[in-house]
């Protein structure tokens, strides 16, 4: 054993060599596309702080919907913008909102592709937090039971997955339960488990007009600094009826995308969010670095740390470069 019988560069001499012996490769299959739409007609307005980005409306999203299913990319996910928002965010369940019409819409003209759909209150409630304010604390129980009547609504609007994203305590639970009840067995819930308090947010929160107008959303999305809470926040998950489980931002989370994996038997998404997803672009607008090797390698990089599913701004250009 030793030099000179063993070079390690012998596996690396060709692109051949390489190709034989590369562990991870992405695949078009792992895939979610998100799309953001909002009230109004024909649009497709750039969104300002994520390049490539664009607010859709529910007459034009179906366009776009096919184009990733045309490139072979399984689910979009809808995050949807309100015209009004109020204290309890009913517009986020409401049988004609911007997000049911989008998936009706999106079903008509690409009946295979799964439409996954954000549940959540902050881009709904004039707060901006992920549940219902009171006397300055963001409920728990009476936000599960909101997020059960939008989880319902999207599942009869035609949602294959319904994805809460709130971090209450108890989510999965009621909306399994209320999903249950009205006999919609066979939507599939994917969780954001371990959700964290990331400064990775931000581009997003302008995208979906979701700040909160005061505090964080500290008191429910997890401390970056803790690994093994998001073990039980995830077996919590699966127990209340959880088919998917997320770990979110990913880059920052690679060990735990990496523990959940040898833990759970269950498929894992990991989010590589907009924050991560900007950096990078903005680096090679800057001329810093080459955006589809580096888009590439971030993105392999989390499926290697384990992530069976990758949520990413970058789908349909990742589709692209594996269909050449
Ligand atoms: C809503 C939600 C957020 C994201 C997905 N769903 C924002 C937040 O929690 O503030 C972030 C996605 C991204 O940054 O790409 N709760």
């Amino acid at each position: 054993m030793g030099f000179p019988k063993n070079r390690m560069r012998r596996l690396r001499s060709t692109g051949s060599m390489r190709r034989l012996v590369r562990q991870t490769s992405l695949n078009v299959d792992d895939l979610i596309y998100p799309l953001f739409v909002r009230e109004g007609t024909s649009l497709k307005e750039p969104i300002k702080s994520m390049a490539g980005c664009f607010h859709f409306s529910p007459d034009t999203i179906a366009a776009e919907a096919l184009e990733a299913a045309s490139l072979g990319i399984p689910a979009v996910l809808l995050f949807g913008l309100p015209e009004v928002k109020d204290q309890t965010g009913s517009q986020a369940w409401a049988e004609d909102g911007v997000v049911q019409r989008s998936i009706r819409q999106i079903k008509q003209a690409a009946p295979e592709l799964l439409v996954i759909t954000d549940v959540c209150l902050c881009a709904y409630t004039s707060a901006g937090h992920c549940g219902i304010v009171k006397n300055g604390k963001v409920e728990n129980d009476s936000t599960c039971e909101l997020l059960a009547k939008v989880a319902l609504s999207h599942a009869q609007a035609g949602a294959d997955i319904v994805a809460p994203s709130d971090m209450m305590d108890g989510r999965v639970h009621y909306i399994r339960e209320c999903l249950e009840e009205n006999g919609f067995y066979e939507t599939a819930i994917m969780s954001y488990s371990a959700k964290y308090a990331s400064a990775f947010y931000g581009p997003f929160r302008e995208a979906a007009e979701s700040a909160p107008e005061f505090g964080d959303r500290k008191t429910y999305q997890m401390d970056p600094a803790n690994a093994d809470q998001a073990m039980q926040e995830i077996a919590l998950d699966i127990e209340q009826g959880a088919d998917i489980v997320m770990v979110k931002p990913a880059l920052c989370f690679l060990d735990i995308i990496l523990r959940a994996k040898q833990r759970f038997d269950c498929p894992i998404a990991a989010y590589n969010v907009s924050g991560e997803y900007m950096m990078l672009k903005t680096a090679a607008q800057a001329g810093l670095l080459d955006e589809q090797t580096a888009m590439m390698e971030v993105l392999c990089a989390i499926k290697r740390a384990g992530a069976d599913i990758l949520i990413t701004y970058f789908a349909k250009d990742v589709a692209k470069l594996l269909k050449k």
